[in-house]
């Protein structure tokens, strides 16, 4: 059997791929790109966030969003793991988001203007993340499906925390309801977004789904998230900013209306409101941390000079 036979049997059998096996050079380049874009956005997406950490109304919302910060932090490095186990080198991967050259989800994109934020983050942005992932514990190359088992677990506490954080609002005060409100509106398209382009724009499902690193496709999941989050909204008091959202008893489906796709790819492209601010914090943390990682590295040095 040659070596792209045997690999052909391991995806056939639904077994995993692992790193010491043979794989193709696109099925690995295409593994380091989207580990690598999911990890930048893990530790992207700790910023819009993070904005809110000092200003939580509570203690208990404090410590609860710190959980979820911190939550995304290890996600991202699991992912960076998962992505070196391809033979990619983690400083690599930096300079190539710090660059430019590597992407990280669109969604991050936005500013966070009031804490209503918080709450419709984590029901809208974890809902889409986890209807996205589940998929991916069923991933061919172990160690991203591996890792992607944890992180489905994390993100659906992240929903949930999300979802609690607005039946609160929404059963408050006026002022209240209408903060959620005017997040839901603020996040909804964004969101829709977060599962890219239409299929028959998409450049890499179908062969990512031949290789079994994708399992659903880009429009598919999109209409899940919808079906899933729409009676949510309803059980808020919440209104989608959509006119053209309608049950099809036909389809057994939601319709739903047209993402504003030059609003999408200025964003992906790095035009949009807050792709400059992100890189810009990302890279002044980098610098600002290299002290800390110049001491682990001596740490780790003195003790494996202390061992042998
Ligand atoms: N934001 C930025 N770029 C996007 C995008 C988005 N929402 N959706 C698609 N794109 C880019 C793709 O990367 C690709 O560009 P490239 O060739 O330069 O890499 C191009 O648009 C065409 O898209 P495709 O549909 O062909 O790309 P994929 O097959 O890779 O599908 C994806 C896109 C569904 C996002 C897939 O990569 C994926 O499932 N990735 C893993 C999950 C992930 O990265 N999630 C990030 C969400 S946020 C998160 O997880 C943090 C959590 O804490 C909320």
């Amino acid at each position: 059997m040659t070596l792209e036979e045997r690999f052909d049997v391991i995806l056939a059998a639904e077994d995993k791929i692992e790193p010491a096996d043979w794989m193709p050079d696109d099925y690995r380049k295409t593994l380091i790109r989207q580990i690598a874009q999911h990890a930048h956005s893990e530790i992207i997406g700790m910023q819009p966030e993070g904005n809110w950490i000092s200003r939580a109304p509570t203690l208990h919302r404090k410590a609860i969003l710190m959980a979820k910060v911190q939550d995304e932090a290890g996600h991202g490095l699991y992912l960076y793991s998962a992505a070196e186990t391809l033979g990619v080198d983690r400083d690599q991967m930096q300079t190539l988001l710090h660059q430019g050259k590597h992407k990280y989800s669109s969604i991050f994109n936005y500013p966070t203007l009031s804490w209503a934020d918080m709450g419709t983050i984590g029901w809208l942005v974890d809902g889409a993340a986890i209807t996205n992932q589940v998929m991916l514990t069923r991933c061919s190359y172990g160690p991203y499906a591996r890792a992607m088992v944890r992180i489905c677990k994390e993100e659906s506490f992240h929903q949930r925390q999300g979802y609690e954080s607005l039946i609160r609002l929404c059963s408050g005060s006026p002022e209240q309801k209408a903060m959620a409100q005017d997040a839901l509106n603020r996040w909804w398209w964004p969101s829709l977004m977060m599962f890219g382009p239409h299929d028959t724009d998409s450049t890499h499902t179908e062969q990512s789904m031949e290789w079994k690193i994708k399992r659903v496709s880009n429009d598919d999941l999109r209409q899940q998230f919808v079906d899933m989050t729409v009676p949510q909204a309803d059980y808020l008091g919440l209104v989608v900013p959509d006119r053209d959202l309608r049950w099809n008893e036909e389809r057994g489906h939601y319709d739903f209306g047209e993402i504003d796709w030059e609003e999408f790819w200025a964003v992906v492209k790095g035009n949009g409101p807050m792709n400059r601010d992100r890189i810009e914090h990302k890279v002044r943390a980098w610098d600002e941390g290299a002290w800390v990682r110049e001491a682990a590295l001596a740490h780790a040095a003195k003790k494996e000079g202390a061992i042998t």
